[in-house]
């Protein structure tokens, strides 16, 4: 099915389109065809949006939640309208039978981010899962634009669920660290943005991954000496238009022509012939990409162009957004440190940032909450439990006791510090023991362990 932005894209290049032929004074036939296209598609626009078509009015455009790679905002305290979100993107939701399914097909318990609806939504994941069931392959790919040293607990979200994938499906992955993309969008030096990516890698591969099946890769490094990779990155280029890329990404004349192309270079890991080494040179090997929502647009391109380039389209796992401490309202942002947990806070940083910033949905004085309860869903420290707590009772009696206002927000935030204390350091013991060494051996170009 079209989604609602690819007929509004459509509507917009038909309409250029008869503008054109229009001034060219072309056939009246081939006129007339064009037109009476485009009042088709503007009827289909009608039925599906409620609304009439309107020439560079996109969709959403008065949704209050903005969602694109580059910002995360809403003015709801609960934080973005995802079930919205389903609709505007065109994706599906996560329902229980595909959670029951995960569940069949690995045998293992489904992960508490799909547990809780952190993964909420989903394109095609049903066929990597048919694939699996036949012939046990798939891939994995994420990836991590390394802008900055200090990574946060909100970045390892897409990174604890790989993992976790990884293990049940005992599948290959592949990471990119688009040290490229950092590079063209902030104001910082290819040689930072590349020591970013090995630092960040560290970050990674703390997260536990198992050297034989993953490979983590810098676009600097790799793009240049792979052939293949280059190869695909060019075929997806040659058929993606300027056009398109404006559409999807709003893109602008006065952005530099590497932003405009740099879509296709995060496409190119969605195929399997990118990484001969791995999967040598079969083309047809599914993928599938767990990321936050916010990376959709690159692969809503990937997945047009892949079959007009003879592959298949990848599948996607979105996961929503982590909240700022301050509240849902945004994600947590490296650049504001009052803002996030640092993968480096020490347990005293933590403890002050959530008792000084992490925003409560309780009440002001003790009284008024034992008597009225607090409001858990605008609540960022129950927000951040239902990230971190592998419990569900024990998760779900928090929910309730702070509802009635059994427990107080200062209890609750007591809670989520020593959740977060010991797994932080965990992650601080894990990385220390990550070296040099392995780092390269993680970033070399090699086979995998695969199972087809
Ligand atoms: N663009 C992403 C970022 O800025 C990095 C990235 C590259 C990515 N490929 C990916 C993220 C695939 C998720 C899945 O963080």
């Amino acid at each position: 099915m079209m989604s609602v932005m690819e007929l509004y894209q459509k509507l917009e290049t038909q309409a250029v389109q008869v503008k054109a032929l229009e001034t060219a004074k072309a056939d009246k036939t081939e006129i007339d065809a064009a037109v009476q296209l485009l009042q088709k598609l503007k009827v289909d626009y009608k039925q599906v949006t409620g609304e009439d078509y309107k020439a560079g009015c996109p969709p959403g455009a008065d949704d209050e939640d903005t969602v694109d790679p580059w910002n995360v905002s809403t003015s709801n305290a609960k934080g973005v309208d995802y079930e919205k979100l389903i609709v505007r993107f065109g994706s599906s939701k996560i329902d229980k039978e595909l959670v029951d399914r995960v569940e069949k097909v690995s045998g293992q318990k489904p992960h508490r981010f799909l547990r809780r609806g952190i993964f909420f939504s989903h394109r095609d994941v049903h066929q990597v899962l048919d694939a699996y069931e036949k012939d046990k392959c798939f891939y994995l790919y994420t990836g991590r634009g390394p802008s900055s040293e200090a990574m946060h607990v909100g970045h390892l979200i897409p990174f604890i669920f790989t993992k976790w994938l990884q293990d049940v499906f005992d599948i290959p992955l592949v990471i990119q660290m688009t040290d490229d993309e950092k590079y063209l969008w902030k104001d910082l030096t290819l040689e930072e943005c590349h020591h970013y990516a090995a630092e960040n890698a560290k970050d990674i591969i703390a997260c536990g991954f198992d050297v034989n099946k993953t490979f983590i890769f810098s676009d600097l490094d790799y793009m240049g000496s792979s052939r293949d990779f280059y190869s695909n990155v060019v075929k997806i280029q040659k058929h993606v238009t300027f056009n398109q890329v404006k559409g999807i990404f709003g893109f602008s004349d006065s952005d530099s022509i590497g932003k405009i192309s740099f879509p296709a270079i995060q496409a190119a890991p969605s195929f399997s012939n990118s990484f001969p080494q791995i999967f040598r040179g079969r083309t047809d090997v599914p993928c599938l990409i767990p990321c936050a929502i916010d990376q959709d647009p690159y692969f809503r391109m990937t997945r047009d162009v892949a079959p007009r380039i003879g592959y298949p389209k990848p599948a996607l796992l979105h996961s929503t957004f982590f909240p700022a401490l301050q509240g849902a309202q945004t994600k947590m942002s490296a650049s504001d440190p009052n803002s996030s947990i640092f993968l480096t806070d020490t347990p005293k940083q933590i403890k002050d940032k959530v008792n000084c910033h992490a925003f409560s949905g309780g009440k002001d004085t003790v009284e008024e909450h034992r008597k009225h309860g607090g409001n858990p869903d605008i609540d960022v420290s129950f927000m951040y439990l239902t990230f971190f707590l592998e419990d569900d009772e024990q998760l779900e009696k928090i929910r309730q006791d702070y509802t009635s206002g059994a427990l107080l927000t200062g209890e609750l935030k007591k809670i989520l510090i020593e959740t977060l204390q010991p797994m932080i350091a965990e992650h601080q013991e894990k990385r220390k023991q990550v070296t040099d060494e392995m780092v390269k051996q993680f970033m070399t170009p090699r086979p995998l362990k695969v199972n087809f």
